[in-house]
């Protein structure tokens, strides 16, 4: 059996991970920071024995000293597939008006965290053959996102370079190590911080006229961790939509 740690699996593209590698036979260890509905496995159509719930926050950085614990409790010694889901915009605002402590909060969840998260568990994903980490990026590393959200795009665009630098260095084993990198996809991020008139301009700028759903973006994550894909490394995956100029 497969083993994946998905950081962030109780919402949005994280949780249709969790769907799309439990139901397909893979264990899941994903995190969450909030309490966990108390129909969140039968809603989901979840089955306990391919998922293990971990209350983790990446942010915290004495929660990662808890990981070997946690794994060595669960009877998990290897891991195939990482994926660094966790991410967020934090606030919309501009450069101009934005606090330091914003940028470096931003730097924190949308780069540092995968960062630590893969130091962590390199030791166990060294131990598998055909292993993977997935880094879950956005296409505003590019775009430099939507207005008001320059801190996050900057991260992201940290994140993607890290993806290639670490890409080379884990050819050894080999890791491959590949960035995801979606515009809009319907989650609560997009209701948090996209009013509709947003929603609508980027809508209109992508020739399927729609966001994604987040089982597509599931679907894509799950795909690229399979070892017939085999010779994708390195490269930042974008799924846009395709976008009209
Ligand atoms: N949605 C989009 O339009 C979009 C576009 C491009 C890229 N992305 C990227 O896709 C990734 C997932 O986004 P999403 O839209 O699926 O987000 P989401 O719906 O807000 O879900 C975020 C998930 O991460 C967990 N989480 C948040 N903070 C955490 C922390 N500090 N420690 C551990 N877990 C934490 C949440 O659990 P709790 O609620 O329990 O904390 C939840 O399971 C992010 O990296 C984001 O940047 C999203």
């Amino acid at each position: 059996m497969n083993n994946i740690f998905l950081s962030g699996g109780s919402k949005g593209i994280g949780l249709e991970c969790l769907k799309k590698f439990s139901q397909n036979k893979s264990k899941v260890v994903f995190t969450y920071t909030k309490a966990l509905e108390k129909n969140f496995f039968t809603k989901n159509n979840l089955d306990n024995k391919y998922v293990i719930p971990f209350k983790f926050n990446s942010l915290k950085f004495n929660d990662y000293k808890k990981i070997n614990i946690f794994l060595k409790k669960n009877k998990i010694s290897k891991i195939n597939t990482l994926i660094n889901n966790v991410g967020d915009v934090l606030k919309r605002t501009s450069f101009e008006e934005s606090d330091f402590n914003l940028w470096v909060n931003s730097f924190n969840i949308n780069l540092f965290s995968s960062i630590k998260l893969t130091q962590v568990l390199l030791p166990y994903i060294k131990k598998t053959k055909n292993s993977s980490i997935i880094n879950v990026s956005s296409v505003a590393a590019k775009t430099t996102g939507s207005p008001d959200s320059l801190h996050y795009g900057v991260a992201k665009s940290a994140l993607n370079t890290f993806t290639l630098g670490l890409s080379r260095e884990m050819s050894i084993y080999p890791i491959r190590v590949i960035a995801i990198a979606p515009s809009a996809v319907n989650t609560n991020f997009q209701k948090k911080y996209s009013s509709n008139r947003r929603l609508k301009k980027i809508i209109n700028k992508t020739s399927l006229n729609r966001i994604a759903e987040p089982y597509e973006i599931a679907n894509i994550i799950y795909s690229l961790s399979n070892k017939d894909h085999s010779y994708i490394n390195g490269t930042i995956v974008e799924v846009d939509g395709g976008r009209l100029a």
